[in-house]
């Protein structure tokens, strides 16, 4: 590596070192790391694990939910029949409470939701989409992977849902930016060069650090030999302890094959191509807690779990928008439209699945502080688009079968399907993204958010213009009973409003992904509803 690399790279090399300093309670000896590591074979998990940089908080709740029988058969109004409202009936009634659900629009599952041939996308702005898909496929726009730890996976076993793996990373996957120095803009980087380039320089500047004496005078002979021996093998050094490269990378020039072909491995990017790149953020994503593979999705859908738990629940009153939400002297009173009337119903509890972001548009009796907290909490900006194509060229023409392609290009990330491999055509999430650019991107109509898709993305892939069929849309803020993506907490909402918010107010209560700290996850709406339903049962059971 060339000295200027090593020297501009010395930060790169001091944060890692800094790593070293991290434990519970504040210092760890560089000898009790290095035997840590050692003990736990050198595998990136252990490392993370001896560094107590994992979590181990899984779902906060686990096993089936037990609730003791209702003791006088209370009725439970519960507005929406989205999966919190769902899960929230299917526990409460197993108890013995009388659940009616209000759902304002035709189907279940909110957000929960898969959008097939003949199915319509209509936003508040008037736009109605017919949606054209061929029979057998789908797109998610809303939820569309489940980490394994997440109680979801729990219910899809509780509700005989099928699962399959969905494809999170996939080292085939490009990390794809315009307008970045270093070398690398405009290009198709694969995950597996970015990741090998990288650890193989990381572990070349920390090898020769230690190797030359320069990390730190406490650091043993001995230890000192099982660190450069670890980075030696963790980044595929050299014995010189150099990274130039090797087939962890792959061998893209020309592949390894029968007779004269051993295979060419190409020369790895610089360091700082990969540093301006911003690698560094689209590796850490895919190493977030809730991010990490292996994820899954239903077989066919991801509202696969949302029409099977309505099956369980039954009765499920749709078309039932709410317009008022009371309270009355032991319970509450809510009344909604059907069909064009007026209607009411009065219950002893109330659990309030309404997003806030709608909430706060509906008059009702809560209490000044509750009112305030429901106005204070923002929702997040995102859209996506699905474009299907005539041609699985993703797969065809460049080995890609899942994953997901990030890009600084305005579409946040392309998802390619992780289900029918090696079919013909296939639905792919042409975009996902989120604040001012989702913004902009909403403000198009729909058939114009999928034309800058396609035009954004054929520079990614050219074979989008000869393979297109046809697309959709989506821009949660204007999707009616939504509003907008999921509650986006900052430290001081957290701080300021989430606490009343989890409060009942009177016999109301608030219940969602908006009630957890799983925003954005089904799994805030399943442990929310479990809890609701607990503090309910606990009331009067
Ligand atoms: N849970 C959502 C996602 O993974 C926000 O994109």
């Amino acid at each position: 590596m060339c000295s200027f690399l090593v020297e501009s790279c010395a930060w790169f090399l001091l944060s890692f070192c800094a790593v070293f300093n991290l434990d519970k309670g504040g210092i760890v000896k560089r000898r009790d790391f290095i035997t840590r590591v050692a003990a736990a074979g050198g595998s990136t998990y252990a490392v993370m694990k001896a560094l107590d940089l994992m979590g181990e908080t899984a779902s906060a709740q686990t096993g089936p939910l037990n609730l003791r029988p209702a003791s006088d058969r209370s009725r439970v109004v519960i507005l929406g029949a989205g999966l919190a409202g769902m899960t929230a009936a299917y526990e409460l009634r197993k108890a013995g409470y009388r659940c009616t659900i209000l759902e304002a629009r035709s189907r279940p599952g909110g957000r929960c939701w898969t959008v097939r041939g003949g199915d319509q996308i209509v936003e508040t702005t008037g736009t109605v989409q017919t949606v054209q898909f061929a029979k057998g496929e789908y797109f998610n726009p809303g939820p569309a992977r489940i980490p394994q730890h997440h109680i979801t996976i729990q219910y899809c076993r509780e509700l005989g849902v099928p699962l399959q793996v969905f494809a999170n990373l996939n080292y085939e996957q490009y990390y794809y930016n315009e307008g970045v120095p270093g070398g690398l803009a405009g290009q198709k980087v694969r995950a597996r060069q970015a990741k090998a380039d990288a650890r193989g320089y990381v572990s070349e500047l920390l090898a020769k650090a230690a190797s030359q004496d320069r990390l730190d005078a406490q650091l043993t002979e001995d230890d000192k030999t099982r660190l450069v021996d670890f980075l030696r093998t963790y980044g595929g050094l050299d014995p010189d302890l150099f990274y130039r490269g090797n087939a962890r990378r792959g061998y893209d020039a020309a592949r390894q094959g029968a007779s004269n072909n051993p295979g060419k491995i190409n020369s790895p990017f610089s360091l700082s191509a990969l540093i301006n790149l911003g690698f560094a953020g689209y590796e850490s994503f895919e190493q977030g807690y809730d991010q990490q593979m292996l994820m899954f999705q239903p077989i066919g859908g991801m509202d696969r779990i949302a029409t099977t738990l309505a099956k369980k629940v039954g009765n499920i009153n749709y078309g039932a928008a709410v317009t008022e939400i009371r309270k009355t002297q032991n319970g509450v009173r809510i009344v909604y439209t059907d069909q064009g009337s007026t209607k009411e119903i009065r219950a002893d509890f109330c659990i309030c699945t309404i997003p806030l972001s709608v909430l706060r548009t509906i008059p009702s009796d809560f209490s000044p502080d509750m009112q305030q907290a429901i106005a204070g909490v923002d929702y997040a900006v995102t859209g996506k688009s699905a474009l299907q194509f005539n041609r699985r060229f993703w797969e065809e023409d460049e080995n890609i079968m899942g994953g997901i392609t990030s890009t600084n290009i305005g579409l946040g990330t392309i998802w390619y399907p992780s289900h029918n491999y090696l079919s013909q055509r296939g639905v792919v999430v042409g975009y996902y993204n989120f604040g001012a650019v989702a913004a902009e991107f909403g403000a198009l109509s729909p058939d114009a958010r999928v034309q800058r898709a396609i035009e954004l993305g054929s520079r990614i892939h050219p074979q989008y213009r000869s393979h297109y069929d046809t697309g959709a849309s989506l821009f949660w803020p204007q999707i009616p009973y939504n509003l907008g993506g999921w509650a986006t907490y900052t430290t001081a909402s957290r701080q300021q409003f989430y606490p009343r918010l989890n409060q009942p107010d009177g016999n109301i209560f608030l219940c969602g992904e908006h009630l957890s700290y799983l925003t954005g996850w089904m799994a805030g709406a399943f442990e929310s509803a479990r809890l609701v339903a607990q503090q309910i049962n606990q009331r009067n059971g």
